[in-house]
C-alpha cells in the first residue's frame, strides 16, 4: 500500500461511521489467518500481540518481540489486499520516548507494510501517538483492559466498573482522539460507559467486551474459529470448533502411515518405464563399483 492507499484506508473507516455500517477487525498472523480474513472481506486486519499467546505459546503479551511480530505481519501483509492493516506495537517497543515509538512504528510500514499501528494506553501514551501520527503514520489507540498491563499468567479484569476508572477511560479516549489517532479500541469495559464515551467521540471506535455501542468490533482470529481451546472470554462468540476436527485429521493420518495405507499409489510419481529401466542398469553398475 502507498501512503495515498493509507489515507484511503483510514478514510473508508470514518465513511463506514458516517454511514452507520459497523466495521469488522479480527486478528491474524499468518498467511493462512491473512487470506481467511480477506476472502471474508473484513475492514481491518489486526496483527495482535496476542500472537504472543494463540501463536508463540507465551503466557503474556509483553513476551513478544518486535522482530517476532514484524515476521508475522509481513505474512499477514502478503495475504491481504484490501482491508487495512493495523499491528500492535509490542509492549518496551514505544513508551520510553516519541524517538523510540517514530523508531519502532516506522518499522511496521516501512519493514512489513503495515498501514497503520496499534498503542495500548493514554496519559504519556497520548504523546508517542501524536508523535507517531506527525510522521504520517496512522495510529489506532487502545483503552480499557489493556493486556500489555497485565502480569505474566494473570487473569485479565473488566475496566471501568467503578466510576473513577470509567472516568480515567473516558479522559484518556478524548486524549487520544485529540492526539490524532484515528480510531480506537475498547477492550473489556462495562457497556453503558463504553456506549457514553463512544457517542461524545468523533472518531471510529471498535469493541471488544465492550457490547454494541461502538462502531465496530474485533475478536481475535483463534478464539473465533475455535483454535484456542475451551476456556476463552465472556465476550467471544465461537464461530467454528476447529480444532477437534483438525486434531481429528492428524490422528487419521497417523494411524493411515502406522498402517501403511498411506501413501497410496494415487500419491506417488510415475517415471517413464524406458528411463526406469536405464536407471536400474546403471544403478547395478553403481553398486558394483561402490562395492570394490
Ligand atoms: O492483540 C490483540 O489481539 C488486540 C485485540 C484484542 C484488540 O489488541
Amino acid at each position: 500500500m502507498t501512503a495515498d492507499d493509507q489515507v484511503r484506508g483510514v478514510a473508508r473507516l470514518a465513511q463506514l461511521k458516517r454511514d452507520g455500517t459497523p466495521i469488522v477487525m479480527v486478528t491474524a498472523y499468518d498467511i493462512v489467518s491473512a487470506r481467511v480474513a480477506e476472502a471474508a472481506e473484513v475492514d481491518i486486519v489486526l496483527v495482535g500481540d496476542s500472537a504472543a499467546n494463540v501463536v508463540l505459546g507465551y503466557d503474556s503479551t509483553r513476551q513478544v518481540s518486535v522482530d517476532e511480530l514484524l515476521v508475522l505481519a509481513r505474512a499477514v501483509r502478503r495475504g491481504l489486499r484490501t482491508p487495512l492493516l493495523v499491528c500492535d506495537l509490542p509492549f518496551g517497543s514505544y513508551e520510553l520516548s516519541d524517538e523510540q515509538a517514530v523508531a519502532t512504528a516506522r518499522r511496521f510500514v516501512v519493514e512489513a507494510g503495515c498501514d497503520a499501528v496499534k498503542l495500548e494506553g493514554g496519559g504519556a501514551i497520548a504523546d508517542r501517538a501524536r508523535a507517531i501520527g506527525g510522521t504520517g503514520i496512522p495510529v489506532m489507540a487502545h483503552v480499557g483492559l489493556l493486556p500489555q498491563y497485565v502480569d505474566p499468567g494473570n487473569a485479565f479484569h473488566v475496566k471501568g466498573r467503578d466510576a473513577d476508572e470509567a472516568l480515567a477511560i473516558a479522559r484518556a479516549a478524548f486524549e487520544l482522539e485529540r492526539a490524532g489517532c484515528f480510531a480506537i479500541v475498547f477492550e473489556a469495559v462495562p457497556q453503558p460507559i463504553t456506549a457514553a464515551i463512544v457517542a461524545k467521540l468523533r472518531i471510529p471506535t471498535i469493541g471488544i467486551g465492550a457490547g454494541g455501542a461502538t462502531d465496530g468490533q474485533v475478536l481475535v482470529f483463534h478464539d473465533l474459529v475455535g483454535l484456542s481451546g475451551p476456556r476463552h472470554p465472556r465476550f467471544v462468540r465461537q464461530y467454528a470448533a476447529l480444532f477437534e476436527p483438525m486434531v481429528a485429521s492428524v490422528r487419521a493420518y497417523a494411524s493411515d502411515v502406522r498402517s501403511r495405507s498411506f501413501p497410496a499409489q494415487a500419491h506417488t510419481y510415475a517415471v517413464p518405464p524406458d528411463q526406469l529401466e536405464v536407471f536400474r542398469a546403471r544403478f547395478d553398475q553403481l553398486m558394483v563399483s561402490q562395492d570394490n
